[in-house]
């Protein structure tokens, strides 16, 4: 049942090409038309969408903040993200033109649940993106898109997360072409680099071995760092996450640009900082980025970089150098994700703990 992995994790993270592939499968017309048939909400309501509401909790958070990122910078229209267990306590400004998503593996999370419960006494459309047909939240929900990721066992989210990443993307290049923010060849321009990810995902796979080298030298370490910018922000918060719940260990994502604000007077002597690097482009993302490892080195740290091939400006910098495949910023999280969850299984895994069933944790959530 686990096809000869040890854990559900460690399969479950070797299942995330097909699960990116089958979540793609049937989304274009033969025109070329991006097609959601599971979103039942009309077209002409769609284009009256004038702000958009991201709602989840923990590793779905983090797949809503990248989508943050695509739907501002495809669709033009404001997004905000909220962590599910606040939103309702807050008294958020909703209205018919708010469309709400929420984002859930499980469909079965009380927060997220309560979340949209609440969205809708306000007249807004809630649509929910979830890999779990017939559960409690795409029920509830006006509209679904359901990712393929089949089922998820190991506690911690894999390609769940992975699944969720495209169903955003997917969003928001759909909410592109209603609104006609976007034109049809631009959309299937990424509708391209996408139908690639599993392949560039399988290339980070087949380069695993280098990963668990790298965990064996981390056991009896205290605490870990995570650097990331821009799509890669939320990748370093994921990459955090996925090492408390399984190693037991702090972990702590940062967005690089805050370092200087506060963090970097944690930094001493040998501590590991993985650091995400956004692939080198006109953005200036990517030089910012190296000033902060740049930074985080002069104070001791050994940085653990994870880079596009061919990045040669990054080699002075890293310790210890991960290789990614060249993809876009905004879809690289797709392939950046990848080491760290490998990271996060083998360490717990060199540690002796139970990497399918870390402690005190439960797959879904079922109270607030
Ligand atoms: O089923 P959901 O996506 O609603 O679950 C949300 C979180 O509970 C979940 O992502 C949790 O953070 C995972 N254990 C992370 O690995």
């Amino acid at each position: 049942e686990k096809d000869g992995h040890d854990w559900f994790m460690r399969k479950e993270i070797h299942e995330q090409p097909r699960a990116v592939a089958d979540s793609l499968l049937g989304r274009r017309t033969p025109a070329g038309q991006l097609q959601l048939d599971e979103v039942r909400i009309s077209d002409e309501d769609l284009r009256d969408i004038d702000k958009v509401i991201i709602i989840a909790c923990g590793t779905s958070f983090y797949a809503g903040m990248v989508a943050k990122y695509a739907i501002e910078h495809w669709c033009r229209i404001p997004c905000e993200v909220e962590l599910a267990s606040e939103f309702r306590y807050r008294d958020p400004i909703l209205t018919r033109e708010t469309l709400v998503v929420a984002i859930s593996q499980s469909g079965e999370t009380a927060d997220t649940l309560q979340a949209i419960r609440h969205a809708r006494t306000q007249r807004s459309k809630v649509l929910a993106i979830c890999n779990t047909n017939g559960s409690t939240i795409p029920r509830e929900s006006d509209a679904v898109i359901y990712t393929h990721a089949g089922p998820e066992i190991g506690v911690a989210s894999t390609k769940g997360f992975l699944t969720q990443l495209v169903a955003c993307y997917l969003l928001a290049l759909y909410l592109a072409q209603v609104k006609g923010t976007r034109y049809g060849d631009e959309i299937n321009q990424v509708m391209d680099q996408l139908e690639a990810m599993p392949g560039h995902i399988q290339t980070v796979l087949d380069r695993e071995e280098e990963v668990y080298a790298l965990a064996k030298s981390y056991v009896g370490a205290r605490s870990v760092l995570f650097l990331g910018r821009h799509a890669g922000y939320p990748v370093a918060l994921e990459g955090a996450l996925k090492l408390k719940e399984l190693a037991y260990l702090h972990a702590e994502g940062f967005a690089a640009g805050e370092l200087k604000h506060g963090p970097i007077a944690l930094v001493e002597q040998d501590l590991p900082i993985w650091c995400v690097v956004p692939p080198r482009g006109r953005d200036q993302l990517h030089e910012k980025m190296i000033s902060g490892i740049q930074e985080v080195r002069a104070r001791g740290a050994r940085t653990i970089c994870l880079a596009e091939d061919g990045d040669t400006a990054i080699e002075p910098y890293a310790d210890v150098l991960i290789r990614l495949p060249k993809v876009p910023t905004l879809l690289q999280p797709l392939v950046a994700a990848v080491p760290l969850q490998l990271f996060a299984c083998e360490l717990a895994t060199l540690m002796g703990h139970d990497v399918d069933q870390p402690r005190n944790l439960a797959k879904s959530v079922t109270v607030e």
